[in-house]
């Protein structure tokens, strides 16, 4: 625990950031922005305080009964006019009345179809003109309009209320994976909107993209991967813009209203792992991008990882704060990043407003990778995660999983970050979800506080040979080459991020496993482009282990690139034998930081397991996914831990717990705050499905007992 700072530096600090800095990016009575406006995360509503939030009550309870196995929900809901607009685990888009929570209306865009792909959405887009208004939200590779009033797509809007989103990415994408799984941002008469696409090739590039509001057509684009003549060209070998994916905006986009400037992080490139075939600083993946809102021209780029093979996304889009930087108010974004450690950089320029170093980073020792050999860290302020797994950070747990997870240790490579990925297995520490994740951070303009909640997992990269048969020939080998660095060689997969394929014909029909091999689903490519017989081949064996041999023209499609020497074994996070972390914890972690002196004001462990508990380990902190909700009620709102359920108030200034409630399943996503009739509510979506805990598809509202009419 470090040391709460005294509240002479709250109140200083309250009193140099003016009220006017709270207006700008506030939320009142709306929650209209999901992820808030500019990324920040606060809200003015103070009827509910520390005095009285011990009170809280369910409000109201909406549940979707879409739930399936695995599902989750992210999404962060928005709210206009006391109607809260939310997606289901099936992305049915959903209008609940905000006092009630009684459905006003839905819209499902695979109605009457069974859903079995989880699909993520971490949001809708509002956009009104006068009497005008729509919401945007990606589903399958499509971007929807819906009325707000009805949930009816929009008729003039693209095709019938749909965009695809392939749209401008060029021919050679047109069959690949792509989603909007973070909602974009409306300037002007615009949807600016990143996305996801897949981790291996062949992959979609990341391109960011405006479209026109109300017609769909696509107003500019701009080339995350440079095409040649643009700027960043030459930091990959010279055809690389024609077989290169990613360095895609997944986790949303943050708008700066006023100066008309979009910033976009950026991913990591496919391959994510190994980049014998994009040698150079690869810009702009791991990029935090400021686009010109209007033109999308590029302002400034910084980027965080040099030709990344650690899978460093930044995981969520920045906050715009103010800071106190050199004696002048600055406004700045606060950027989270995977690796645990916060970033601070002027709006405008893009330059760190906090002391950074550049350090040597080890070569490869796996032929054909070519790493940088100077990387950059910012030494203020300190990491909010552990920074590296060593012998004494082991888990102690017991003695036998210790033992066990030392004997693992000890054919492991570990290392400070950016220490190469390797055959024999390199520890990743915070993993690759993170440190931080899509639930960005939380910025109090009153005090110049900021909250992240972080995860504390030791994960395992370990680079296998690829089977090197271009267009194989067998069910099996197309196994290998295709599925088995997610699914693993033997099929068992990492559950439940990565589903287990034995036996998989007693869970899903024939037509469900081909339409999931061709289609894809959630993190999940489609392969339709292998061809038809090769995929029968892939699921006959699944099916019955029957290994079909495939000649002559039946043979997998060539793809356009050549196939990379080294895939990965895995999605594996590293957990002893009874499933607990590996590494001692915390295990994951709610920080506040004073971003004006780079200083902790409080920080402590983030979640529990009931199992634990129940032994009387308590503290341990876990993973957490979904961010925080700071108010002007002086409390922090956060549900986000992947195993206890809770949904917890803080006091903002201590991180002192004064209220928590158990949800019908964990509450990986981040809460709205808003008002109805004078009412203030707080409201979540309880989706589950992380790290094997049960799935959920209901939104809870809480607000403080309504008064009886004869007080
Ligand atoms: C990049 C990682 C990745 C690759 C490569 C991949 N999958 Fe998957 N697969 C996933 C994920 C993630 C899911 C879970 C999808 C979801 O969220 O519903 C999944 C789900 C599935 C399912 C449904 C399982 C269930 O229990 O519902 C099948 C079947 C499947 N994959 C088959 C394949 C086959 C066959 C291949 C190769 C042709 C393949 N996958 C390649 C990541 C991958």
């Amino acid at each position: 625990m470090i040391k709460c700072q005294t509240m002479a530096i709250l109140l200083s600090a309250a009193v140099t950031l003016g009220a006017a800095t709270a207006d700008k990016y506030a939320s009142s009575q709306d929650w209209p922005v999901a992820g808030g406006r500019g990324g920040v995360r606060y809200s003015t509503l103070a009827q509910i305080d520390k005095e009285n939030v011990g009170q809280l009550q369910r409000a109201w309870q909406f549940d979707s009964s879409d739930e399936f196995e695995g599902s989750e929900m992210e999404c962060n809901p928005i709210v206009l006019d006391g109607v809260v607009y939310a997606t289901t685990p099936r992305l049915r888009v959903v209008a609940l009345d905000g006092a009630t929570g009684k459905l006003l209306w839905d819209f499902d865009a695979h109605r009457g179809k069974k859903v079995i792909e989880k699909q993520r959405n971490r949001g809708l887009v509002y956009w009104g003109n006068g009497d005008e208004r729509r919401l945007f939200v990606g589903i399958d590779s499509f971007l929807y309009a819906l009325s707000a009033k009805t949930g009816k797509p929009v008729d003039s809007f693209g095709d019938h209320g749909r965009i695809d989103l392939h749209d401008g990415l060029g021919k050679n994408a047109q069959d690949l994976t792509i989603q909007a799984t973070s909602p974009g941002v409306v300037y002007k008469d615009l949807l600016i909107q990143g996305a996801l696409v897949a981790e291996d090739l062949p992959a979609a590039p990341g391109y960011i993209r405006a479209f026109d509001v109300r017609t769909g057509k696509l107003r500019w684009v701009f080339h995350t991967i440079p095409l040649p003549g643009e700027f960043g060209y030459d930091t990959w070998p010279k055809d690389a813009w024609k077989y290169i994916g990613g360095a895609n905006s997944w986790a949303g986009l943050t708008l700066d209203a006023e100066r008309g400037i979009v910033f976009a992080p950026t991913g990591s490139a496919a391959f994510d792992f190994y980049g014998a075939n994009r040698i150079g600083d690869d810009l702009f993946a791991n990029c935090l991008l400021a686009l010109d809102a209007e033109t999308g021209k590029r302002i400034w780029h910084f980027q965080f990882v040099h030709h990344d093979v650690w899978d460093r996304d930044l995981p969520a889009a920045p906050t715009l704060v103010q800071i106190e930087h050199d004696g002048k108010k600055v406004d700045a974004l606060a950027q989270i990043t995977k690796y645990g450690r916060v970033w601070l950089m002027d709006e405008e320029t893009g330059k760190p407003l906090s002391p950074y170093k550049e350090v040597d980073a080890p070569p490869s020792d796996v032929d054909g990778e070519r790493l940088s050999t100077k990387q950059i860290l910012p030494t203020e302020p300190e990491p909010y995660a552990r920074q590296q797994v060593t012998e004494a950070t082991l888990t102690q747990r017991t003695p036998a999983a210790h033992a066990a997870v030392l004997e693992q240790f000890k054919k492991l490579r570990s290392g400070p970050q950016f220490t190469p990925p390797s055959k024999q297995g390199t520890i990743i520490f915070p993993g690759f979800d993170g440190g931080g994740e899509y639930g960005g951070g939380a910025w109090d303009p009153e005090t110049g506080i900021f909250y992240v909640n972080s995860s504390e997992m030791a994960w395992i990269l370990r680079l296998v040979p690829r089977v090197m048969a271009n267009r194989a020939t067998t069910g099996s080998t197309l196994y290998r080459q295709n599925c088995s660095g997610c699914h693993r060689p033997d099929r068992k997969g990492t559950p439940p991020e990565f589903p287990s394929l034995v036996d998989i014909g007693s869970k899903l029909t024939r037509d469900q496993v081909t339409h999931m091999v061709q289609e894809g689903g959630g993190r999940m490519p489609g392969f339709a482009r292998l061809g038809n017989a090769p995929v029968n081949a892939i699921v006959e064996y699944l099916m019955t282990g029957n290994d079909i041999k495939l000649g002559g023209a039946q043979r997998a499609r060539k793809h356009d690139f050549t196939p990379l020497k080294y895939g990965i074994d895995g999605y594996n996070k590293w957990l002893d034998p009874d499933g607990y972390p590996a590494v001692a914890p915390p295990w994951g972690t709610l920080n506040a930081i004073n971003l004006n002196t780079r200083q902790y004001v409080w920080k402590q462990p983030f979640g529990e397991f009931p199992k634990l508990v129940a032994e009387g380990i308590r503290n341990t902190g876990s993973e957490n996914y979904g961010g925080s909700v700071v108010t002007a009620g002086g409390l922090l709102f956060i549900g986000a831990t992947d195993h206890d359920r809770k949904f917890r108030a803080f006091d903002k200034a201590t991180g002192k717990l004064l209220w928590e409630t158990t949800l019908p399943a964990s509450a990986t996503a981040t809460p709205a705050v808003y008002e109805v009739k004078g009412r203030e509510y707080v409201v979540i979506a309880a989706g589950g499905g992380k790290s094997g805990e049960k799935s959920g598809g209901s939104y809870v509202a809480f607000a403080l007992p309504a008064k009886s009419s004869s007080e």
